[in-house]
């Protein structure tokens, strides 16, 4: 599997703008696909409006190599958007970092954008912490540093309809837009009703004699500099339930072999993981396309097309490839679908009623409809073509419009190098549930790690293209620093490399300083995973004291943070020590619960009012000894 970026790589050449035309960049920090679909449907969009818009989608990380760079292009940007999420603990996505850095920390450039125009669309939730805390400095900064602001920032909450916030904000940009591309003959004004370009690739159907899945194999590991987009295709050495029988739930201990594939990681990283879709949901997807999953077929998009220009399709998989491949990695077909999702499957319905219907749901009259029955619902891509069987579009439109491309999934890696060098270990919680239609819902990459096949059991095991995103996460530097670790559930993952770091330190004749563990579960019985593991780490001195709760075993629940609560002291000795803490798990929740635990044991320790508290918990962010890795 070669994940390509085909144009986007390709360094861009500063092509002379016709007399009379006006360049608009499109930016996008996409994590998730999200931002980026909406980059290319904004882009489409001003394209279709406006004739002397020339229109470009860039991807943050592409747009210079280096800071340099930044400055010399941006500077000569007279019309730019940008459509950035955060994510985890009030960052940026990836693809964005490197630009978020340079444009927030660092040099005063005092008013340089004067020339630039500019819109700030966010994609954040609500429950969160740092709500759109990236799109609101990014908003700040451009203004602070010259630009001019042509709508306000638009703040997307995920937590409601973020597709709702985005048409919103979207739709206050073409008056405003009109006052500077509108020529006298532009058709597509505001007032007048507008259509997108569906975009679509160009389809090869190949003879199915040759061998497809060989020439995959036989392309993949090409490089050895791995990253999103040049994973590197490594087998499952172990797999094996971590949860007992009596736990109605799953968590899964898998290992990733990278031995003799020059992939090296350190304790506290991340894994991205490009999984499979399972099965049953491939071969639904192909019933209701009415195709056969045994087609041999390429993708193409081709460079006269304006569409495929400009950047607005997703980067085409490489071919030849069967429909069962191509849908099982690059479709996503189990998040509700977006509006630009209901129009293309709308031009493709043959029952009237049917595309009737689709594009009302699209529509900003249908916006309640939406808002209940997709996403309320949290109905899937596959249940909304069920429900409009007449649907049925080509393979061409289905890969560029209809399925998003699917998005690798992260996990904190639960290992250490020192200890499992030629191993990237994970902790999966599998995700299935019920949704509000009677789906049971499937998590695609926690699904496919639960029966994923170990190279242990068979020869013929799994495998999956990875890749490793470095963190911040990281012990001191000095072993002897004390720690405090909080990590419920698979908050677990990182301190489990930690300790494995720890441990071996110590074996090479390291002193130790103190450290705590504070872990949660429902159920000795039940989740109490690696308990073996983590009493040995007690057992040789690695953890000083290991501090359990346990939320259903007693009349009340007891979680991390009470514990943390009972030992408030203890905990706060250690971190005014120069002491570290650390918390990893999930981020609406537990994350937000300890960081008010930590607050409340900040004021009584230190005798502090509220306010004094807030800026030592702050102080402590600041200096790197407050660390999160939350989502
Ligand atoms: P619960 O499922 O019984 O509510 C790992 O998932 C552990 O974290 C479980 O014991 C879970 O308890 C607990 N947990 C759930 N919500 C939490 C919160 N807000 N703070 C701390 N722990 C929480």
């Amino acid at each position: 599997v070669v994940f390509t970026k085909s144009l986007n790589t390709e360094p861009e050449e500063e092509t002379e703008l016709e007399p009379g035309k006006v360049k608009v960049t499109v930016f996008f920090g996409t994590q998730t696909g999200t931002a980026e679909g909406f980059a290319k449907s904004i882009a489409e969009e001003i394209k279709a409006r406006y004739e002397k818009a020339v229109v470009k989608v860039v991807d943050m990380d592409d747009y210079a190599a280096d800071d340099d760079l930044y400055e010399e292009k941006l500077k000569k940007e007279t019309l730019a958007f940008f459509m950035v999420a955060t994510y985890g603990d009030g960052e940026p996505t990836d693809n964005a970092a490197r630009f978020y850095k340079w444009f927030t920390e660092g040099q005063e450039r005092g008013v340089w954008l004067q020339h630039l125009t500019y819109g700030v669309f966010g994609l954040g939730n609500r429950q969160y912490e740092h709500f759109n805390k990236i799109a609101k400095v990014i908003d700040e900064q451009l203004s602070e540093q010259g630009g001019k602001r042509l709508v306000p920032v638009g703040l997307g909450d995920d937590d409601q309809c973020i597709e709702d916030d985005f048409s919103a904000w979207r739709e206050q940009l073409w008056p405003e837009l009109d006052q500077i591309l509108r020529d006298e003959d532009d058709a597509n004004s505001a007032a007048t009703p507008y259509t997108a370009a569906i975009p679509e690739y160009r389809l090869v159907i190949h003879d199915t004699a040759a061998n497809p899945e060989d020439k995959h194999a036989s392309m993949v590991n090409g490089t050895t500099a791995y990253d999103i987009h040049h994973p590197c295709k490594v087998n499952v050495a172990v797999q094996r339930e971590l949860h007992t029988p009596e736990s109605d739930r799953s968590c899964i201990h898998l290992e990733f072999d990278i031995s003799g594939t020059g992939i090296s990681y350190e304790t506290g990283d991340h894994v991205g993981v490009y999984a499979e879709n399972c099965e049953e949901t491939v071969e639904e997807a192909a019933r209701l396309l009415g195709q056969s999953l045994d087609l041999v077929f390429s993708i193409l998009t081709d460079k006269e097309d304006g569409t495929a220009l400009g950047g607005s399709l997703p980067p085409p998989f490489p071919g030849p490839c069967t429909l069962r491949a191509a849908i099982a990695r690059y479709a996503d077909l189990l998040n509700p679908p977006r509006k630009a999702t209901l129009i293309a499957l709308a031009a493709h319905a043959a029952e009237p009623s049917e595309a009737e219907r689709l594009k009302f749901l699209a529509s900003p009259q249908g916006k309640d409809d939406y808002s209940t029955w997709i996403v309320a619902s949290q109905r899937s891509l596959l249940e909304v073509m069920a429900e409009f069987p007449s649907a049925k579009p080509p393979l061409g439109v289905f890969f560029a419009a209809v399925a998003p491309r699917l998005q690798p999934r992260y996990y904190s890696i639960s290992s250490s190098p020192r200890f499992a060098p030629t191993r990237v270990h994970v902790t999966c919680a599998l995700v299935n549930g019920p949704t509000p239609t009677g789906r049971i819902h499937k998590g695609v990459c926690s699904t496919w790690m639960k029966n994923a096949v170990p190279l242990e059991k068979s020869h013929n095991c799994s495998s999956a293209p990875i890749f490793i995103r470095p963190s911040n996460f990281k012990l001191p530097a000095d072993p002897s620093i004390p720690i405090v670790m909080v990590g419920p559930g698979t908050g677990l993952a990182p301190f489990r490399g930690f300790l494995q770091e720890r441990a071996a330190l110590k074996e090479d004749g390291a002193q130790l300083g103190p450290a705590l563990l504070f872990f949660g579960c429902r159920n000795r019985r039940m989740d109490f995973i690696y308990e073996e593991e983590l009493q040995s780490f007690v057992d040789q001195g690695v953890i000083s004291e290991l501090i359990i709760a346990f939320s259903r075993e007693g009349p009340q629940k007891e979680y991390v943070q009470h514990k943390m609560m009972e030992k408030a002291s203890h905990v706060w000795s250690l971190i005014s020590q120069e002491g570290y803490l650390y918390v990893c798990g999930d981020a609406k929740g537990m994350a937000r619960d300890v960081h008010r635990t930590l607050h409340t044991i900040v004021q009584e320790q230190e005798k502090a009012d509220s306010s004094k508290a807030e800026a030592t918990v702050k102080k402590l962010q600041m200096d790197g000894r407050y660390l999160r890795d939350v989502w």
